[in-house]
Order: structure tokens, then sequence, then C-alpha cells
């Protein structure tokens, strides 16, 4: 019989059975289950509410019960529908009908949303600390490219040249982004549901403060109702993942581009490419197009949550166990994502004398003729006239700004001197941009040195 079956009459349909339950996926959190079990029981020892001695034996019993989950030697059944129930019924069989004291003062709908934040929190600190490793590994290759210029693009066409270090720079402090959003969800998440009972509480004299403070939380979740239905978390989680996701994907993006023969600028290490089974001379960034196409199914959990809770009445519906598969797979496939990622960044060739011809051989220096301009006196619209017709001219005579002769350039204005040839160099053109925030080797260097402060802080420093 099942463990809720006094009430009922008849069987539950085998097709019912198979389309209720959630073992298939939800085992993955009999980890947590356990642990919370494990603080709830305690309490109840230490509250009076069941004799220490069965709290002991329950607690004896729940670790056997986790050993043999994770050993692969208990029997899951889908008759007993989920994770919570399995591992009430294997505690049973373990230590007999003292087991059935576990589920005191509680009710699966608090239980639920416990283990659903505890793995969210573990979680979150694994994606963090992957995302810093990734941060790592850009940091890293800024600091050995702190010389190599690149050109800068707006719509992708070639507008004005920066420091490799310093586009590296700009995803660090995206992925900072990303790290600071979800250390900042810690807040949230960190907060203990147990206790909160079906939805209105419950009539045992528990110490919820206790448990949660058993488990590492950071407080209570205020208000049973709210506590029971809220999976603001888990949407959070998946959003944050969407936009870690984004960023991954746009970085592999350029990767995939950078790595085409038309752009030249990086190869990826063999270890990180892939071949084809047709084409001998092939060598594929399949790795960075599969995180930018998996960034798809982040989107897709994050929009399914949002869903499926839109409309729901408090307090705990059947609909909310539609968190988890969306919750794990947007986990994993972030993990996956950001494993291969620190990786794939340090061992990638970046190709500085390529990037170098790109940049002298277009008009990535037109910029700073016109500034240069603006500094000898005219006013800027007069100046990127006169610089758009210096420029038509070398499109039209198939040369570059640095092919002028010092004539000609006086042609189209006579304010310029003799050191305008220094002015148009990349490496000028580079330092120039000094202020904070540009790409001049000093301010990439203390772009690098203060993303190494915000690395070094963490979520313990700020609550
Ligand atoms: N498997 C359920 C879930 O994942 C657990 C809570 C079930 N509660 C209930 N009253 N049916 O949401």
């Amino acid at each position: 019989m099942k463990l809720w079956g006094g009430r009922f009459t008849k069987p539950t349909n085998e097709l019912v059975d198979e389309y209720t339950s959630s073992i298939g996926f939800d085992q993955k959190l009999a980890k947590h289950d356990i642990k919370g079990s494990l603080a709830h029981v305690e309490m109840l020892g230490k509250c009076g509410i069941i004799p220490v001695e069965d709290a002991s034996q329950i607690k004896e019993g729940l670790k056997k019960v986790l050993a043999k989950i994770e050993a692969g030697e208990a029997e899951l059944s889908e008759a007993d529908e989920d994770i919570h129930m399995n591992v009430e019924r294997l505690l049973i069989e373990e230590i007999g009908p003292v087991g059935g004291k576990l589920h005191t003062g509680r009710s699966r709908n608090d239980q639920v949303a416990l283990d659903m934040r505890l793995y969210a929190r573990e979680a979150i600190e694994e994606v963090i600390a992957l995302l810093k490793a990734v941060q790592q590994a850009l940091i890293g290759q800024a600091k050995t490219n702190m010389d190599t210029i690149m050109p800068g693009y707006t719509h992708l066409q070639r507008a004005q040249p920066v420091l490799f270090a310093h586009h590296m720079m700009a995803y660090v402090f995206m992925f900072q982004r990303d790290v600071e959003r979800l250390e900042d969800s810690l807040k949230r998440v960190n907060k203990s549901p147990l206790g909160a009972g079906a939805l209105a509480g419950t009539t045992f004299p528990i110490d919820r403060k206790f448990v949660a403070d058993q488990l590492g939380f950071d407080g209570i979740c205020e208000n049973s109702l709210d506590a029971v239905s809220d999976r603001d978390f888990v949407v959070e989680f998946l959003s944050n993942s969407s936009l870690a996701g984004t960023h991954l994907s746009r970085l592999c993006e350029e990767l995939v581009q950078w790595s085409s023969a038309e752009f030249n600028f990086v190869e990826l290490d063999d270890s990180y490419t892939t071949g084809s089974s047709m084409m001998p001379q092939k060598k594929n960034p399949d790795v960075a197009e599969l995180v930018r196409g998996k960034t798809g199914r982040l989107y897709g959990n994050l929009l399914g949550m949002l869903t499926t809770l839109k409309g729901l009445p408090l307090a705990y519906n059947k609909d909310m166990q539609e968190d988890k598969e969306g919750m794990f797979d947007s986990h994993e496939t972030l993990k996956g994502a950001l494993q291969l990622f620190a990786g794939m960044i340090e061992s990638m060739e970046v190709k500085k004398e390529s990037m170098y011809k790109a940049v002298t051989n277009d008009y990535s220096n037109a910029t700073d003729l016109a500034d240069y301009l603006v500094n000898k006196g005219l006013t800027f619209r007069e100046s990127h006239a006169v610089v758009g017709q210096i420029v038509l001219h070398c499109i039209q005579a198939g040369i570059y700004l640095l092919d002028l002769s010092f004539e000609e350039f006086k042609q189209y204005s006579d304010v310029i001197e003799a050191d305008i040839f220094d002015a148009l160099q990349p490496e000028t053109v580079v330092n120039a941009r000094a202020a904070a925030g540009g790409t001049a080797k000093q301010s990439v260097l203390d772009q690098i040195e203060k993303a190494e402060q915000l690395l070094e802080s963490s979520y313990a420093d700020k609550v």
C-alpha cells in the first residue's frame, strides 16, 4: 500500500503512477533529502517531540539508506512516487516502524522546497567557482597579450584598434556580473522553508531556527504559505544561468569567427576541437559551437519555469514538480560548458602577427586622424569631413592612411605636421585611449588589477 493509501479504496492506475511520479529524476536529490531529514529528526529529538533514542535510530537508518542509494543498492520504486517517499519507505524497511516518526511535523511540501534550496545552493556555489576559473583563464590570456593589438569592431566592421587583453577583460567583467548575481541570489536561496508543513505551519513545538542553523541557512522563510509555494529561487538560477549562457555564447561566436581562415586571429588547441568524418583537412570549433547552441536550452528552461508558475494559486500545486528537470538541466548544461571553457581559453593560441596585419591593413586609425585635427584647432565636424575625404582618396587609391606622404597629408589640411606618422601608429592609437576603462596599456593593467581584487572577494565576505 502507498504511504498515503489509507483513504483510498483502489490502487492508482498504472499510468497515473508513471505520469505523476518524479523518482526518475528527483533521485538526484537523495543526498539533499537525507541531509534535511537528519537535521529535522535531530530537532524532533531535541524538542522532545519524539524520544531522543528514536531520533538516533532514525539518523543511523537514514545514513544507511543514503549509503545504499549511493551504492546503487537501494530499489527506488515508481509506486513510491518521489525521492521523499522512497527514502521513508527504505528507512522503515531498514529500522522498522519507528522510521514512521520521521515525517512528524513535516510535509513533503516543505521537504521538497528544502531539498531544492539545498540543491540550488550547491549548484550556485559550484557555478561561481567554475565561472571564476574561466575569469582566471581570460585574465591569463590578457596578461600574456598586453602588446597584442587587434581590430576592435562595431557592426562587425573594423572600427578602432584595441588590445587583445582589453577584449579578454570585457568578458572578465561580464562574468563578474554573473558571479555577483549568483552570489546575490544566495541571500534569497539560503533560507529554510522546513517547518512550513503542508502550507499552514505545524501543531508541533518545532524549532525552525535550529534546523536552519544545522543546515547552514542564513534564516527561515517567514511565511509558511510562501515557503512552500516559492520557486523564485529556481527562476533566479535559471535566469542567472541564461545570462551567463548568453555571455559564453557571445564569446563562443567570437572564437568561431576568430578561428576561421577569414579572421585567422586564434587557433584553438587540437584538444578542444574535432575533425570531419569526410573532409580530412577540417578542424572544427565544435565545443564553442555547442556551448553557443546549448544556450537555447538555458533560455527554454527559464521560460518553461516562468510559465509553469504563472497563475498558480497558493500554496503547493503538483505543477511545481516541474521545477526539477529544468533546474537540473540548466545546472548540468552550464557546468558542462564552464568545465571546458577555462581549458579552451588557456590553451588557445593567439595569432599576434595576424591581428596586427588586420589592424594595419585598414582605416581603423581614422578617428585618431580626426582627433589630431581637433587638437590642431578644427571643430570635430570639420575634421570628420576632412578625414572622410582622405579615407575616400585612400580607398580609391588602394592604400592606407600611413601610406600617404607628408605632402599628400598637407594637401588636405595644412595644420598637419610630421608627427602625424607617429600619431597614426597602432601602438600610439591604442595608448592614446588612456582614460579609465579605455584600451591603453596602463588602463588595461588597471582593469586587470581591479578584476583580480573583485575575484578575491566572495559571498562569505559580503554577508
Ligand atoms: N514530488 C513532489 C514535487 O516534486 C513532492 C511534493 C509532493 N507533495 C504533494 N503533496 N503531492 O513537487
